[in-house]
C-alpha cells in the first residue's frame, strides 16, 4: 500500500515539524495536520512565517515551501481522519496529576480521545501510527479502540479495518528540522508487515534504508522511554560531578573533555548545567518508575527516580547559592535572568529550569529582570503563576518578590545586583562586559549556570563570577 493522504492529530512541537518536512520530503503526499487548538492553527497558517506557533530554526522555509501545496493546517478532524490512509497520533502524553498513578504515570486521556475520533472517522483501510511517547503496551489499548469500530461499513463502501503501528520521535527542539531531515534512526514497531513497510516508503523518500529500524510493538514504545532515560542520567551524571568539582578545585569542562575522549563514553551530552527540561525527560522517566514499580521492580524504579531528584537537587543548589554569595539575602536586590527557554533556539519553556528556580529567587523577595528573546511575557506569567508586576512598596526591604520581562539586555542588568545565566543562547556568548558592568549596583556578580560567558571578561570589568562546576579556586571573586 502506498501512502497518497496523512492526517496529523497534534499540530504541536512534534506534528507540527514533522509533517512539515514529511510534506516537504514527499511532495507527492498530502499531508493535513488537525488540532482542536484554533489559535495554535491560526498562527501555523498565519502568512507570516515569523508567527508559527513553534520557533525552530529553518521550520519557516519548510513550511513555506509546502503549505498551501500538500501541507494543510486545520481544525476540521473527523474529514481530515476519513481522507487519511494514514493517521499520525501525535497529541500531548503529560504526566497526571491526579488519580491512580499521579505524579508518574503518562496521562493518556489525549491518545485514547483521539484514538476514538479515529474509530469514528476513519473509512477503509487505515494505518494508525503512535508518534506521541507512550508506556509500553499502549498500542493494545489503541488497539482495543479501533477494534471496536473495525468492520462497520463506511462511506467509501470498504469496511473498515486498521493497523496499528508505533513510530516514536527523537528529535530534539532546536535543531528539529535538521534531526528530521538527517535522523540517526527512524523506528517503527509493529506486527503488520503491510502497514510497516509502508510507513518505512514514507520515510524512504530520504532517510536511508539502513538507518530504519524495525521491531516489535513493544520494544519501539519501550525504546523511546530508554533512549530519554538515558539522556537525561547523563545529564544528572555531569551535573553530580559539577557539584563535586566545585567542592575540590577541579573543573567539570575540564572533566567532561576527558572522559569523553574516551570512545565509548563519548563527548554529547556532557554539557553541565542548570538541570535537565524540556516536556519530556522527567515525564518519561516518571513514567519508566511508574511501569518498573508496576512490575515489582522496585530497585530499578528506584535508579531512575534518582535521576529525576539529583536534577531537581542541582536546580534549588543553584538558587540557594545566589542566595548565599548575595550576602546571605536577595530581597529587593534586582537580579537580571538571561535566558527563560529550557535550551537555547526554542520558545518552549515546558518545565524550564528558569522556572523552579525565579520561583525560589522571587520567594526570597528578589526582584527579577527577564530577558528571554525567543519566549514572551504570557508565557512567563503563566509559568511562574503569577503576572508580572511592579515591587509593592517603596521600602525595597519590604517588597514582596516581583518580575518583569524586558524587552533588551540592557534593560535587564540596569542597576542589577546580579545576572544569572539560564539559557545558552548565542546572545550570551558574547556580550560586552565592561559595558554591563557599569551599569549594575555594585559590588556586583553574574553566575553562569551554563558556563557560556567570557568569565574573565566579566571579572576584568570589576564582577564576581560563578561558573557551574568550576571549582573555588578558579570561580572568581
Ligand atoms: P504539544 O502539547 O506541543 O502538542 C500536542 C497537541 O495535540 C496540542 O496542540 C493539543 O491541542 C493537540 N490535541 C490534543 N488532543 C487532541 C485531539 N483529540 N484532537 C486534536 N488535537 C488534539 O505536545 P508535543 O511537544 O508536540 O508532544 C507530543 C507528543 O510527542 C508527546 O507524547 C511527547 O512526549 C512526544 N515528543 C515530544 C517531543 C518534543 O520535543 N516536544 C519530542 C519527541 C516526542
Ligand atoms: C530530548 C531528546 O534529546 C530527544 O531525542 C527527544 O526526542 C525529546 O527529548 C523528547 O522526547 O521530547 P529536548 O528535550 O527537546 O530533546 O532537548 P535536549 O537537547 O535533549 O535537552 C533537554 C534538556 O537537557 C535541556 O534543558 C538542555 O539544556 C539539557 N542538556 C542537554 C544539558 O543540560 N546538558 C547537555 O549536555 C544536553
Amino acid at each position: 500500500m502506498s501512502i497518497r493522504t496523512i492526517c496529523c492529530i497534534g499540530a504541536g512541537y512534534v506534528g507540527g515539524p514533522t509533517m512539515a518536512v514529511i510534506a516537504d520530503r514527499c511532495p507527492g503526499i498530502q499531508v493535513t495536520v488537525v488540532d482542536l487548538n484554533q489559535a495554535r492553527i491560526d498562527a501555523w497558517n498565519d502568512p507570516d512565517l515569523s508567527k508559527l506557533p513553534v520557533y525552530e530554526p529553518g521550520l519557516d522555509a519548510v513550511v513555506g515551501r509546502c503549505r498551501g501545496r500538500n501541507l494543510h493546517f486545520s481544525t476540521a478532524v473527523e474529514p481530515a481522519i476519513a481522507a487519511a490512509d494514514m493517521v499520525f497520533l501525535s497529541v500531548n502524553t503529560p504526566t497526571k496529576t491526579k488519580g491512580v498513578g499521579a505524579g508518574q504515570a503518562s496521562d493518556l486521556r489525549w491518545i485514547e480521545a483521539s484514538a476514538r475520533q479515529v474509530a469514528a472517522c476513519a473509512q477503509g483501510h487505515t494505518i494508525v501510527v503512535e508518534k506521541s511517547t507512550l508506556p509500553v503496551r499502549t498500542a493494545e489499548t489503541v488497539q482495543a479502540i479501533l477494534s471496536a469500530a473495525q468492520g462497520n461499513g463506511t462511506g467509501s463502501g470498504q469496511p473498515k479495518t486498521f493497523a496499528v503501528l508505533s513510530n516514536p520521535e527523537f528529535l530534539a527542539e532546536g535543531t528539529a528540522v535538521s534531526d528530521l531531515e538527517n535522523p540517526d534512526r527512524v523506528l517503527i514497531g509493529g506486527d503488520d508487515e503491510g502497514a510497516i513497510e509502508a510507513l518505512a516508503e514514507v520515510y524512504g523518500h530520504w532517510v536511508p534504508e539502513q538507518r530504519i529500524l524495525r521491531t516489535n510493538l513493544w520494544s519501539s514504545e519501550l525504546s523511546k522511554l530508554t533512549a530519554n532515560a538515558f539522556l537525561a542520567q547523563r545529564i544528572s551524571s555531569i551535573n553530580s560531578i559539577s557539584a563535586l568539582c566545585e567542592a575540590t578545585g577541579a573543573d567539570v569542562q575540564e572533566v567532561a573533555k576527558a572522559i569523553g575522549f574516551d570512545s565509548r563514553i563519548g563527548h554529547k551530552f556532557l554539557k553541565p548545567g542548570p538541570g535537565f527540561g524540556g516536556s519530556c525527560f522527567q515525564k518519561d522517566i516518571l513514567n519508566l518508575v511508574y511501569l518498573c514499580s508496576h512490575y515489582g521492580l522496585h530497585e530499578v524504579a528506584d535508579y531512575w527516580q534518582s535521576v529525576v531528584n539529583l536534577n531537581g537537587w542541582q536546580q534549588s543548589r543553584i538558587a540557594r547559592l545566589v542566595v548565599q554569595r548575595l550576602f546571605g539575602t536577595v530581597t529587593g536586590k534586582t537580579i537580571a535572568i538571561f535566558g527563560f527557554a529550557f535550551k537555547a533556539d526554542t520558545n518552549d519553556t515546558r518545565e524550564s529550569p528558569a522556572i523552579s528556580i525565579c520561583a525560589d529567587l522571587l520567594d526570597e523577595g528578589a526582584r527579577l529582570t527577564i530577558y528571554d528573546p525567543k519566549v514572551n511575557e504570557s508565557q512567563i506569567a503563566g509559568d511562574l503563576a503569577t503576572g508580572a508586576s511592579k515591587p509593592d512598596s517603596k521600602d525595597q526591604l519590604l517588597t514582596e518578590g516581583s518580575w518583569s520581562k524586558v524587552a533588551s539586555i540592557e534593560e535587564a542588568v540596569k542597576n542589577a545586583d546580579a545576572i544569572i545565566v539560564l539559557t545558552e543562547w548565542q546572545c550570551f556568548k558574547d556580550l560586552d562586559w565592561q559595558h554591563i558592568a557599569g551599569n549594575m549596583r555594585r559590588p556586583a556578580w553574574v553566575f553562569d549556570a551554563r558556563s557560556v560567558i567570557d568569565a574573565q571578561a566579566a571579572n576584568t570589568a570589576g564582577l564576581s563570577v560563578w561558573s557551574v562546576g568550576k571549582g573555588t579556586q578558579q570561580n572568581i571573586s
